[in-house]
């Protein structure tokens, strides 16, 4: 017999494992559920990068620095950093005035009518390098042709931002803002088109600037479920993932580099015809979805009607410009064959502000992460020792060859030095740049040496009398607009030569450079000039040709009469006569070979 008391114990006990079943069902389901649960994230709200803040202050305070919150902001005074005290600027003939009344500020300049108007600044584009402005008339936005440069403290017509030839046309840059600027400035642009009149009559983002969202997708159902410690308790007990919001980090490699090349890569919707839609309704990709679906990267062999994008890349299809980082790393091996995403390098979050990554990342680190076999034995991969630039990955790998904002950016496609493609598409090579008084023979012979005869120049080249020139000077004057950048940059930027300064024989070269017809190469020519040659003599790449030509002679003359030192260094394919002038026949080559230049006209 049991007793009484006995068995309300057991009862109790019975009861007891019946609730804690119970209860191990429920948490069991809950868990299950959670672990498949996969809302739509496309069908959530957005609720801007604010709403974060209180939950996750380090990413907020980190990314409230960032140029990316700062990339487009309505004009107040503290984001507007042009002088609008009244200052003016000349060009074309055109004065334009830029002012301020209170905490509003006002540009008087050309409209696209050729009109002269006062535009009110409503919003600022960029907070970096160049700060453009952007005025409302109706419902349209549109950027203003005139911008300050940042680091120079000066306004300019952005004629001089862009890679094109000097063109008559002050306006020329006065575009819209509804329908381009919006996509990869902000989060989610709706250009809002009335598809019957073509006006813009419904524009909206979620939010000016990159906010959280443009990364992480609509965070709404995050914010909600996140208000409950249950969800959050019960999540980290199920150690699964939040799925109410996108960490690209935890995705497979392509939606991961996909959330960033979304923006990091000029794009065509899949369908051309889709772009009315767009137009109409807005951008269709979410953060973590396939970005395929929607669009394909712009590359060496897009085409709309009968506009090629060609220009905008080097012969073999590498990206020539900046904004075009995803197609630099669709390209690579790296990427293709292994898992190498923009975070493999970049960190958002913790990086240093300026290019947002860590300073060891900036060097062999972000190679050897992978590579570590090459690292194990520097020397027999580079023929460099240890120590030398020139056994640097990026300087071989990755060299500056990319034009972007005024400025030389490393390529995001990983590729080898090929002197011989350089003769034959003008597409610089690493080891030229950072030896820049040698031919892209000479680099031929040693890689040659080092690497295999598939690295000897072939025989067409060969028997070019240029392959026997310092290579970067003849892309100085080859007819590729973009060549000559880069080549103007690694003449300014101390080389496996030494310094800058000490590259006398660079002169001459650079002062001729300053009469390119192409603007963008005069403002790298002229700052490499400077380098060089320690003088400054006032050029301004957009000034009137003769204003120009005016400094032009002064630097010439300077040049003529400077007693050259016993001790400058001149290597023998450095094409200069005694009086460290370059030979006549040869200049003439030279302007022959800038007269063929293959029309560019192309540029963020
Ligand atoms: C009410 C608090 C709260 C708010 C508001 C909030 N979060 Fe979170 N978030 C959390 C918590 C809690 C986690 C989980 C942290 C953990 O597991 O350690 C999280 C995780 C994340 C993660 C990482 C997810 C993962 O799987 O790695 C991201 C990304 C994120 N939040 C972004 C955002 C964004 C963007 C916003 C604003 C739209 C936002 N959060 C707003 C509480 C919040
Ligand atoms: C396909 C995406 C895309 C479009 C469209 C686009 N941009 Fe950009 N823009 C970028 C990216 C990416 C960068 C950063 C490039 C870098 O830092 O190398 C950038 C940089 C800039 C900068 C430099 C900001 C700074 O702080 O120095 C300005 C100014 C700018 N864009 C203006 C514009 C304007 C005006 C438009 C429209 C007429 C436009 N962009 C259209 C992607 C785009
Ligand atoms: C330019 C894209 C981008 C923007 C903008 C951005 N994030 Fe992130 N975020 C990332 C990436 C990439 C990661 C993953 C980092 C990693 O693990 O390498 C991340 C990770 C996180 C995480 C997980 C914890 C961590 O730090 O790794 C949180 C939380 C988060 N972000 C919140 C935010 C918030 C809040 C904002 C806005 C204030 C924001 N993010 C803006 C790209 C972005
Ligand atoms: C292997 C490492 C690596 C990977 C992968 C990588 N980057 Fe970079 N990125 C760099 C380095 C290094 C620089 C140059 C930084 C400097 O000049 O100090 C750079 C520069 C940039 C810049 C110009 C920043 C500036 O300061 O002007 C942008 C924009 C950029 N990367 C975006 C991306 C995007 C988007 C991806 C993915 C599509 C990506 N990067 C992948 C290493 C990397
Ligand atoms: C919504 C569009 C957008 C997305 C998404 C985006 N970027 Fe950017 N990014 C820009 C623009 C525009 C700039 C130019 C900001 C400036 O220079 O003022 C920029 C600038 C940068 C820079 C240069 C910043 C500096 O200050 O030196 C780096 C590096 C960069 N982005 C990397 C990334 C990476 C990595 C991701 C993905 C994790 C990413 N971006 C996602 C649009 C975007
Ligand atoms: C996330 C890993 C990862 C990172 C980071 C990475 N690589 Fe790679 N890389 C690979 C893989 C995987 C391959 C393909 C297999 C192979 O050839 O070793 C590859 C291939 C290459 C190749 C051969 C390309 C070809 O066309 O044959 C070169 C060169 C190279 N990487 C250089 C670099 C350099 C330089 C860096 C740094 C700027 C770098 N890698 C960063 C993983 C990576
Ligand atoms: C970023 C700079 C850099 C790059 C890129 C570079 N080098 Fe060098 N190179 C140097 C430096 C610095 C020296 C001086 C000796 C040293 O430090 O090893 C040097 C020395 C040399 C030398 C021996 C000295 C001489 O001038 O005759 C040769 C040959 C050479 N490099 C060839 C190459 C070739 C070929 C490449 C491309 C595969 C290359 N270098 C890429 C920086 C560079
Ligand atoms: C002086 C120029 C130079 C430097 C610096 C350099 N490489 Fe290379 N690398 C080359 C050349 C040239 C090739 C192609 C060799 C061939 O065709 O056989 C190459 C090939 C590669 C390859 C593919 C073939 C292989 O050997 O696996 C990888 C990976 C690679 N390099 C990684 C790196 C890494 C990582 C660094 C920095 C630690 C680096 N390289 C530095 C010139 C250089």
């Amino acid at each position: 017999m049991v007793s009484k008391s006995a068995a309300l114990k057991i009862g109790v006990l019975l009861g007891c494992i019946l609730l804690a079943g119970l209860v191990w069902w429920v948490w069991q389901r809950q868990v299950d559920e959670l672990r498949t649960y996969a809302p739509d994230l496309s069908q959530v709200a957005y609720v801007g990068s604010e709403s974060c803040r209180a939950c996750h202050q380090d990413q907020f305070a980190h990314w409230s620095q960032s140029h990316h919150h700062k990339m487009t902001q309505p004009a107040t005074p503290e984001t507007v950093v042009g002088d609008f005290n009244n200052a003016t600027y000349t060009y074309q003939g055109v004065t334009s005035r830029m002012f301020r009344q209170g905490d509003e500020f006002f540009m008087e300049t050309l409209d696209p009518s050729g009109r002269m108007g006062v535009a009110k600044i409503v919003r600022t584009i960029g907070s970096r390098r160049f700060q453009q402005y952007v005025t409302q008339v109706g419902t349209t936005f549109y950027r203003l042709p005139i911008a300050w440069n940042i680091e120079k403290k000066y306004w300019f017509n952005l004629q001089g931002l862009f890679l094109h030839p000097d063109l008559p046309d002050f306006s020329r840059h006065t575009s819209v803002w509804n329908n381009n600027c919006i996509f990869c400035h902000n989060v989610k642009g709706r250009p809002g088109m009335d598809l019957k009149t073509g006006q813009f009559t419904n524009t909206s983002v979620e939010e000016l600037g990159i906010g959280c969202e443009a990364c992480h997708g609509p965070g709404k159902l995050h914010v909600e479920k996140n208000q409950s410690f249950g969800w959050t308790w019960l999540r980290r007990q199920a150690r699964a993932d939040d799925p109410t919001i996108v960490n690209q980090a935890k995705r497979d490699k392509h939606t991961n580099t996909q959330v960033c090349g979304h923006c990091h890569g000029q794009r065509l919707p899949v369908e051309i015809n889709n772009i009315r839609e767009i137009m109409a309704k807005g951008d269709p990709y979410t953060p973590g979805e396939d970005l395929s679906k929607y669009y394909r990267p712009l590359d060496i062999t897009a085409k709309v009607g009968n506009y090629s994008f060609a220009p905008r890349f080097y012969p073999d299809g590498t990206p020539r410009l900046t904004a075009y980082e995803y197609q630099g790393l669709l390209m690579s091996k790296c990427h293709t064959e292994g898992n190498m995403t923009c975070v493999s390098c970049h960190d958002v979050h913790k990086g240093r502000q300026q290019s947002l990554m860590h300073d060891e990342m900036r060097g062999n680190k972000s190679c050897t992460q992978c590579h570590a076999s090459i690292a194990a034995n520097l020397e027999a991969h580079t023929h460099h020792r240890a120590d030398s630039s020139g056994s640097a990955c990026y300087e071989c790998h990755r060299p500056r060859i990319s034009f972007g904002l005024l400025t030389a950016k490393r390529t995001h496609r990983i590729l080898n030095p090929e002197p011989d493609k350089s003769l034959s598409t003008n597409m610089p090579n690493g080891c030229n740049m950072c030896h820049p008084g040698e031919s892209a023979d000479w680099a031929a012979r040693y890689m040659t040496q080092w690497y295999g005869s598939r690295y000897a120049l072939s025989a067409a080249n060969a028997a070019r009398p240029e392959a026997r020139i310092a290579e970067i000077v003849r892309e100085l004057f080859s007819r590729d607009p973009s060549a000559r950048i880069t080549a103007a940059w690694a003449l300014g930027t101390s080389g496996a030569d030494g310094r800058a300064r000490d590259r006398k024989w660079a002169i001459p070269f650079l002062i001729e450079a300053l009469r390119d017809r192409y603007p963008a190469v005069r403002y790298f020519a002229y700052d490499a000039l400077r380098s060089v040659s320690g003088e400054d003599f006032g050029f301004f790449y957009l000034a009137d040709e003769r204003d120009r030509e005016a400094v032009i002679a002064r630097y010439a003359a300077w040049w003529r009469t400077l007693p050259k030192g016993a001790d400058w260094v001149r290597p023998a394919s450095v094409p200069l006569d005694t009086n460290w002038q370059i030979p006549a026949a040869r200049l003439a080559a030279f302007r022959a070979e800038l007269g063929k230049t293959e029309a560019i006209d192309i540029g963020e």
